[in-house]
């Protein structure tokens, strides 16, 4: 019986010469292309049959005519996908922003030589079919924005070459699993609207250079672990709307690199670490909504890129840092609803980009500086319900730039300016009311013909005015 079959072999083997298995193979990979075809309905394929290599969409290799790429998106497609499973040598497939439905093929995880799979916004449901994790050659799996439901099936667990791994924006339960700690090549693991559990492994970024972590919208807790920031490469950190508290790590400090740090809407506690300075790349910087407290530490002021600093609704006390004048790129700058107190920081007013200030709901206590817009182009003004003093200044009208202007809930005095009529852009809303204001009303608000919402009440003011 063994010598029958072993004589078979030798007999098949010298049958067919090398060429033939190649055109076996061949027309094997265009019976496949033909059917797959037809069945989603690819247009495009199969009027110049001699030559499948060269169809919309497929790459083939070089030193014989074998499936290696086949790139489907955005073409609109539904049905079975199944039978790309016998394409065999593929290394890249990419079936993204298609109709498809229904689960992903099992006999996906034939594919062994998969490098690539990108099967991100269709309709697909179900779980994960454990078979994947066969595909140990895989380095980007992309199953985002699908309908996937069920855990992160400990069968990937094998997939030791994945670098980017992506399943954000589908159903998915249960914990993140430890093993994603041991991915050694993972560079991206972005998780985030789904179901998602538990605390972020303790191990992540440990053993791998990871650069984007996005877990946003989800139900995690537990602190962050100090393994993400430990090799210093991390560059964007997404965390917002979660239930994750604890202190933020002083080892953030260890990635220079890191350019965007959102962790708004959780309970982290603590103060701000000093080594905030220390992230030079840092442009966004959002952590609002959360249980921090302490003085909002001037060390922000040696990151020289930072645009956006958001420390809404949280706890800080103090004044605002002068170092702050220093950051030259700042366009929004939110610090509402905390217990911040003294003058108006005139140092940022002098950044030349800023575009949002907002101080309301705080202590501030100071007054308005005449120098409000001198260098600014500020569109929204936000210092409502603090307990600023004072006059308003005619040179608020060089706020040229204003949409919005909050000053409610303060104690202000004297007369409204006229030259607030002038702020011709002014349209979400001008609020002057619960102040100490008196005198006329000035003729010139009637100018302001683009305003929405206009609120001077609970003052001592008189007279009327005619909108133009
Ligand atoms: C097949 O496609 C190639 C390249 O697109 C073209 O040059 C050739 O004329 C086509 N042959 C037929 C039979 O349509
Ligand atoms: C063709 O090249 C691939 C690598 O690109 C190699 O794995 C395969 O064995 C080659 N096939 C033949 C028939 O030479
Ligand atoms: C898709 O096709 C395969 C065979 O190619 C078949 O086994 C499977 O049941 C089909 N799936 C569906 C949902 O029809
Ligand atoms: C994978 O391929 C083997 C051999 O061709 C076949 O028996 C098996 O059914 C395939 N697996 C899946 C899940 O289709
Ligand atoms: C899916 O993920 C891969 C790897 O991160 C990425 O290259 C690809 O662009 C993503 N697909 C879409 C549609 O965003
Ligand atoms: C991760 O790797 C470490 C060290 O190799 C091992 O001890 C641990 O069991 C692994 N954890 C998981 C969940 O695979
Ligand atoms: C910031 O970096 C400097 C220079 O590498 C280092 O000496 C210092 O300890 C770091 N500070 C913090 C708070 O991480
Ligand atoms: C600031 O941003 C610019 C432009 O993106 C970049 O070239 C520069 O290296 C950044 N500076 C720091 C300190 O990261
Ligand atoms: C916020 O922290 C303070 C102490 O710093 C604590 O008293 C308070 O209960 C915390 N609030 C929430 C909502 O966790
Ligand atoms: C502003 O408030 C702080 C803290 O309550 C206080 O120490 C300071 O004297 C006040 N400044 C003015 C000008 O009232
Ligand atoms: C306004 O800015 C200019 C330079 O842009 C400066 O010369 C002038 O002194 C500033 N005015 C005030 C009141 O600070
Ligand atoms: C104006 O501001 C005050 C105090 O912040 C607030 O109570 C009031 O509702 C605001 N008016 C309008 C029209 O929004």
């Amino acid at each position: 019986m063994a010598l029958s079959s072993l004589f078979t072999t030798l007999l098949i083997g010298l049958l067919l010469s090398r060429s033939q298995l190649v055109i076996a193979q061949l027309s094997h990979d265009q019976t496949i292309l033909v059917s797959v075809g037809k069945e989603l309905g690819v247009s495009g394929w199969g009027l110049n049959s001699s030559d499948y290599c060269s169809w919309p969409g497929i790459g083939c290799s070089s030193n014989n005519s074998m499936v290696e790429r086949l790139v489907l998106s955005h073409r609109g497609l539904q049905g079975n996908v199944t039978l790309i499973s016998e394409l065999k040598a593929l290394k890249w497939l990419d079936l993204s922003y298609n109709n498809l439905d229904g689960s992903i093929p099992p006999a996906f995880g034939n594919l062994s030589r998969l490098e690539f799979l990108d099967l991100s916004a269709n309709k697909f449901g179900s779980s994960i079919p454990i078979e994947l994790g066969s595909l140990r050659n895989l380095r980007a799996l992309n199953l985002s924005n699908n309908l996937l439901t069920g855990e992160i099936p400990d069968e990937l667990e094998g997939l030791e070459n994945l670098q980017d791994f992506q399943i954000f924006t589908n159903r998915l339960i249960g914990s993140i699993p430890m093993w994603v700690g041991n991915l050694t090549n993972l560079i991206v693991f972005t998780a985030y609207e789904n179901g998602f559990s538990g605390k972020i492994p303790d191990n992540l970024g440990l053993v791998s250079e990871l650069q984007l972590l996005n877990l946003h919208s989800n139900q995690l807790e537990g602190s962050i672990p100090e393994s993400i920031f430990s090799t210093g490469k991390l560059e964007f950190l997404v965390l917002t709307l979660n239930q994750l508290a604890g202190n933020l790590p002083e080892l953030i400090g260890n990635c220079r690199g890191l350019s965007s740090i959102r962790i708004g809407n959780n309970k982290f506690i603590g103060s701000i670490p000093k080594a905030i300075g220390n992230v030079s790349s840092l442009t966004y910087f959002e952590a609002d909504n959360n249980n921090l407290s302490g003085e909002i530490v001037s060390e922000f002021s040696q990151c020289s890129n930072l645009t956006l600093l958001n420390l809404a609704s949280n706890g800080f006390t103090g004044t605002i840092p002068p170092e702050f004048g220093q950051l030259t790129n700042l366009q929004e700058f939110i610090v509402s609803g905390n217990s911040l107190f003294g003058e108006i920081p005139t140092s940022i007013l002098r950044s030349k980009n800023l575009n949002k200030l907002d101080l309301s709901n705080n202590r501030f206590n100071g007054t308005i500086p005449e120098t409000i817009c001198n260098t600014s182009r500020l569109q929204y003004l936000l210092l409502g319900q603090n307990s600023i003093r004072g006059d308003i200044p005619h040179q608020i009208g060089d706020c040229v730039k204003l949409l919005e202007l909050q000053m409610g809930s303060n104690y202000l005095t004297g007369s409204i300016p006229p030259e607030i009529g002038h702020i011709k852009n002014l349209q979400i809303a001008l609020n002057l009311s619960f102040n100490h204001l008196h005198g006329v009303l000035p003729p010139d608000l009637g100018r302001l013909d683009k305003l929405v919402s206009l609120d001077v009440s609970n003052n001592q003011l008189t007279g009327t005015f005619h909108l133009h």
